[in-house]
């Protein structure tokens, strides 16, 4: 069983949606699917598809206006909400520490959070890939509770640029042991970035990738679903 999440990111109506969910309805696998809508799209969803959120605020219901506090998720029947997202990082500077509290915050909620992080273009020039991975997944995770971890370089999201297999595999390895060493050896560690119906084959056969968190190509039936088919 592979994780193949979407990220509907800033995109999408009730239409598409609705399409999407009828279309996915008939589809037969044995993989968690999970669609992460604008918070105008959450709930719904089927057998095969669950719907999940992109953020979650850092504070309980209260006088904070525009964010959607964890009891609204849950509301909303969210089961899985991402934290942490480059984009949230990069345009609300969000922090390590702002993550790992978003993070127990979807937790103390019933909500598994999906904590993504990613070095950028001038870390991986500069070769400092791993110690920057390792340093964002130690002080963005949880104390407690189940987490996803979602590897996203952010020199790879939206670019049609992936990292090669073997990139692929070392961080992951490297995701896999940090992860043992405290005790947390079954989270599953996704990557995300430009995965298309192309590459998502070959992504999900290399060794501690449980899945992909998929943008642009989960926008479309006819590009997602041959990702979902892609994961054995
Ligand atoms: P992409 O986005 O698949 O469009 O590169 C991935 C992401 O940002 O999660």
């Amino acid at each position: 069983m592979k994780f193949i999440i979407g990220n509907w990111k800033s995109n999408g109506d009730i239409d598409k949606k609705d399409s999407m969910i009828k279309s996915l309805k008939s589809v037969k696998t044995n993989n968690k699917v999970i669609l992460c809508m604008p918070f105008h799209l959450l709930g719904g969803g089927n057998s095969v598809v669950e719907i999940g959120a992109q953020d979650i605020s850092l504070y309980p219901n209260g006088a904070y206006t525009g964010d959607i506090s964890g009891q609204m998720l849950k509301e909303s029947n969210v089961k899985y909400v991402i934290v942490g997202h480059s984009e949230r990082r990069k345009y609300h500077n969000e922090t390590n520490e702002i993550v790992r509290k978003k993070s127990e915050n979807a937790i103390a909620n019933g909500i598994i959070p999906i904590i993504c992080i990613g070095e950028s273009e001038t870390d991986k020039k500069a070769g400092r890939t791993m110690s920057v991975v390792k340093k964002m997944l130690l002080d963005s995770i949880p104390k407690q509770g189940d987490f996803i971890v979602a590897y996203e370089p952010c020199w790879a999201i939206g670019t049609g640029v992936i990292p090669t297999t073997n990139e692929i595999s070392a961080v992951h390895e490297t995701l896999f042991k940090a992860l043992s060493k405290i005790g947390r050896d079954t989270t599953p560690i996704l990557y995300g970035g430009s995965v298309n119906p192309t590459n998502a084959s070959e992504i999900m056969s290399i060794n501690n990738v449980h899945g992909v968190l998929v943008g642009g190509a989960s926008l479309k039936y006819d590009t997602f679903l041959p990702i979902i088919n892609a994961a054995k």
